[in-house]
């Protein structure tokens, strides 16, 4: 069979891989991809936003299904124009994928499907949002421990967390009178800030049958020890001991099996990867927010240490028949993927810089690297073409041995300017 997998990063790179590993494909596609689907798969020279050109691809190529990575595909509705043509695809429809590409939506299912979240305000203007912040703490102006986040999708920087009534009325500032964040600031919630720590849970579901997944941990942070700005993702492990069995069947059946079951109330049954960003509070976990794609990195560890062929879940899942899955297998052994990144990420970085010694790395054994922002120059040399490069990722019998592994694997590759967290996975070495 023939699959088409959308997205150019390493979330991307680990789906496509996966599904090439399977005996049922024979070829994988990636739109538009990176110079590492183009070296594993075939890369297809077509924007993941511009829906109208997957479309004419998935037909003229006769694609068996599409798998989409990103959440602007599906927020633009990549899953209802691919269904209209009578198309395979796995994700969640537009309707659906509004859990990841609208605050005020996601907390209204929350609010229905009863599950644990903060309390809310929804505002359209920035004066009613102010009035209602002065008139909530007109007598702790320096402690107002409130979140407020833009409606819509911002790049990940929508959810401003404050502490003092100053922040709160500039958050407010940001995203109503300034339009930082253009459109996505035509409503915006205002809710309580929780504590915590924060972790994520990721689903598989056909809109009844959810198969959740083994919890893996993201570190956000540039620099080690959780220090400097937030990133897209500098590494992540799978399981996490920050999430125990308890807590996962706690988070099934408090969480994730009454959003699904409202979805479907709802006439908007939702397919595809349901992620759950959790915060675990004293008083049990609490919903943060709801993504609809596999994080990035955390996709990468997951699926190195999945041992069931990826396109049969797929598939099961467009077809609605997931309960016909068995349980997912998994390699016993822990995984580790270390992002290594461009100089100057997050902010301003510079691209074309050649990557040496990705075949030394590939190699190691039980080593994968996945690439993000990659490409190929003129002379066919592998360049940096992003802040986050590549995903080094490795599996060993521990914790550690994997981390080891994986830090091997990031000395043989160099380019001017890499960089890299030190500390991917210390948190789980400590607690093991
Ligand atoms: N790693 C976090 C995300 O993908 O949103």
């Amino acid at each position: 069979m023939k699959v088409l997998v959308v997205g150019n990063g390493g979330r991307e790179h680990a789906l496509a891989w996966k599904i090439g590993r399977s005996s049922r494909v024979d070829r994988v596609f990636v739109a538009p991809g990176n110079a590492g689907t183009a070296i594993d798969c075939e890369n297809v020279a077509v924007a993941s936003d511009d829906i109208a050109g997957l479309v004419k691809f998935a037909k003229s190529n006769e694609i068996d299904i599409t798998v989409v990575g990103p959440e602007i595909p599906l927020c633009m509705g990549v899953v209802d124009a691919f269904e209209t043509e009578g198309l395979r695809v796995f994700g969640p429809s537009k309707a659906a994928a509004q859990l990841e590409g609208s605050k005020v939506f996601c907390k209204n299912v929350l609010r229905s499907a009863d599950v644990p979240t903060a309390d809310f305000h929804e505002f359209r203007d920035a004066s009613s949002a102010e009035r209602f912040v002065n008139e909530r703490y007109s007598e702790t102006p320096d402690d107002v421990p409130l979140v407020v986040k833009a409606d819509g999708l911002a790049a990940g920087k929508g959810a401003i967390v404050c502490n003092t009534r100053d922040e709160v009325l500039e958050a407010i500032d940001q995203i109503a009178r300034r339009r930082e964040f253009g459109s996505a600031g035509d409503r915006m919630i205002i809710e309580d800030r929780m504590s915590g720590t924060e972790a994520s849970i990721l689903a598989i579901t056909d809109g009844r049958t959810i198969l959740t997944l083994p919890p893996a941990e993201d570190h956000k942070r540039a620099h080690d020890n959780d220090a400097g700005p937030n990133t897209g993702g500098m590494g992540a492990y799978c399981p996490t001991p920050s999430i125990d069995e308890k807590t996962l069947s706690w988070v099934d059946e408090h969480v994730l099996v009454p959003t699904v079951h409202v979805m479907k109330r709802q006439r908007n049954p939702f397919r595809g990867i349901l992620y759950a960003g959790l915060m675990l509070t004293p008083q049990g976990p609490r919903v943060l927010e709801y993504n609809v794609r596999f994080g990035d990195p955390e996709c990468q560890p997951l699926l190195f240490r999945l041992k069931t062929d990826l396109i049969d879940v797929i598939e099961a899942t467009v077809d609605r028949r997931l309960d016909q899955i068995g349980p997912l297998e998994w390699d016993n052994r822990p995984s580790i993927c270390v992002v290594m990144a461009s100089e100057g990420y997050p902010t301003a970085y510079e691209k074309g810089r050649v990557i040496r010694g990705l075949e030394e790395a590939a190699q190691l054994p039980d080593v994968k690297v996945f690439h993000a922002g990659t490409t190929h120059d003129a002379g066919q040399n592998v360049v940096t073409n992003g802040g986050r490069v590549l995903g080094v990722t490795a599996m060993g019998d521990s914790i550690s041995a994997a981390k080891l592994q994986a830090y091997k694997a990031v000395k043989c590759i160099r380019w001017d300017g890499a960089w890299c967290r030190k500390d991917i996975s210390d948190k789980a070495i400590a607690t093991t």
